[in-house]
């Protein structure tokens, strides 16, 4: 169950923090906070690629390729 106490100021600030740090596409050193920040608007994971610049390393999307699909569905189920 997601916890959906209003957060403060600094529990936003370390969680946009870890976001940053976090690496989704390691060929192009992409962070979740990028990733996350691109999901808007998008239908596909061609579009966070295009929108992120994710995808287009030495893998070719192989590896992060299906967390951004699954990032993608998710962003959906709670954007309605
Ligand atoms: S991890 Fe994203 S292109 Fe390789």
């Amino acid at each position: 169950m997601e916890d959906s106490t209003p957060k403060t100021k600094e529990e936003l600030a370390a969680e946009r923090t870890k976001q940053l740090l976090r690496v989704v596409c390691i060929c192009k050193g992409i962070s979740l906070g990028k990733v996350l920040d691109a999901l808007p608007g998008c239908e596909t994971v061609q579009d966070v690629n295009r929108k992120a610049g994710t995808g287009t390393g030495g893998c070719r999307g192989e590896r992060c390729g299906p967390r951004i699909k699954t990032l993608l569905q998710k962003y959906k189920e709670h954007a309605g």
